[in-house]
């Protein structure tokens, strides 16, 4: 069974399809076509755990009416996706899209159980890159609110198979679809060492970037570099212990791969611009970054579509910043959810 880009699956498909995602979500698709050997993670929907950050503050921004046409362009296990649908009943209408078909199933299942109206969602497995095709195929071509909750999920991040963490060994993956392109491995195997240097250094803002590009193309002259493990421990002995830093220094190393495999700087650019076209007047778009790459895109984003400084160009500005500053996570939230210490809301309107 291959579940090929672009599916979608639907409610009343529920049966069938969610035997597939979950055939598909506990094949070793991956692995087995790199003739790797890791134990399967046997985690399904039931064991996907993900907190969703600012969620209170999400409700409140997107403020979403029964009767509302909501996207959320990052569903993943769906606790936004519920929330917000929950909140636009009767006659609400949710549409998810995610890259990650494991995501997916378990929106799927999270969103069925929960009692929903037949029909008042739809999954989409996709790219927000894509946003605009994917809406208007799937009949939300005029919403009243768009969420972009970016990044990797807890549960991504937390399953060693996908290859995102250096604290527990697993291959070097990284993709959020898992069923197509290259991987982390492929691009640290492949890339030239000048161009592994400016990767590093532009998507993770590492000082030490040479040092650890050069290290890794010597390295790899001997073996390919395969495991998280390889990758962190090469990165240690080119930076070091690091005395007074309070992340692991391969942090930024990983963060910097993790965005180059999946592009997520060029998502985000083509999928906010898309993402205000398909919002009807009055209509909001929240988005959730987690680094200040991401934040930067967004705010830069927000003050040239609302005329700041003159920037939206020929055209009228077509959006209203509700969120001076970038919204936070109380200290509460960030004790019961450390990965809500970095996360960044910002909210426009679009206007008429
Ligand atoms: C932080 S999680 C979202 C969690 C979700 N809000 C919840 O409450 O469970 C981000 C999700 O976005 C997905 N994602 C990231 N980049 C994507 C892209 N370019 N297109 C589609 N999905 C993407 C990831 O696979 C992941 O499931």
């Amino acid at each position: 069974m291959v579940l090929v880009r672009g599916n979608s699956w639907e409610l009343t498909l529920a049966p069938r399809l969610r035997a597939e995602v979950s055939a598909h979500t506990r094949a070793p698709w991956p692995l087995a076509d790199r003739g790797a050997s890791w134990a399967l993670d046997q985690s399904g929907p039931a064991e996907f755990h993900h907190v969703p950050v600012l969620l209170e503050a999400v409700l409140e921004a997107l403020r979403p009416a029964p009767g509302a046409s909501l996207i959320d362009a990052t569903v993943g296990g769906g606790g936004h996706a519920l929330a917000l649908l929950r909140a636009a009943q009767p006659g609400g209408r949710l549409l998810g899209i995610d890259a990650d078909p494991a995501a997916l199933a378990t929106a799927h299942a999270r969103l069925t159980a929960a009692g929903l109206p037949p029909g008042s969602f739809v999954l989409h497995h996709g790219r927000f890159a894509d946003l605009r095709a994917i809406a208007t195929a799937r009949g939300f071509d005029a919403v009243d609110a768009v969420l972009l909750d970016l990044g990797v999920s807890s549960h991504q991040l937390d399953t060693p198979r996908r290859g995102f963490s250096f604290s527990a060994e697993g291959p070097l993956d990284m993709r959020l679809d898992p069923t197509g392109g290259p991987t982390a491995a492929d691009l640290v195997n492949q890339l030239g060492e000048r161009e592994l240097a400016d990767l590093i250094y532009r998507y993770g803002e590492e000082r030490a970037s040479r040092r650890i590009a050069r290290l890794i193309v010597e390295r790899r002259r001997q073996a390919p570099i395969t495991t998280t493990a390889d990758l962190a421990n090469l990165v240690l002995r080119a930076v070091g212990r690091g005395g007074r830093e309070r992340i692991h220094p391969a942090t930024r190393t990983f963060q910097a791969l993790r965005i180059a495999v999946n592009r997520e700087l060029e998502q985000l650019e083509a999928a906010l611009p898309q993402a205000v076209e398909l919002l009807r007047p009055g209509g909001r778009l929240a988005v959730i970054s987690f680094h200040s790459l991401e934040d930067r895109i967004v705010k830069q984003f927000f003050r040239a579509e609302s005329g700041y400084g003159g920037s939206a160009g020929e055209r009228p500005p077509r959006l209203t910043i509700i969120t001076r500053k970038p919204i936070e996570a109380d200290p509460a939230e960030v004790a019961a959810n450390p990965r809500a210490r970095s996360a960044r809301l910002r909210v426009a309107e679009r206007r008429a």
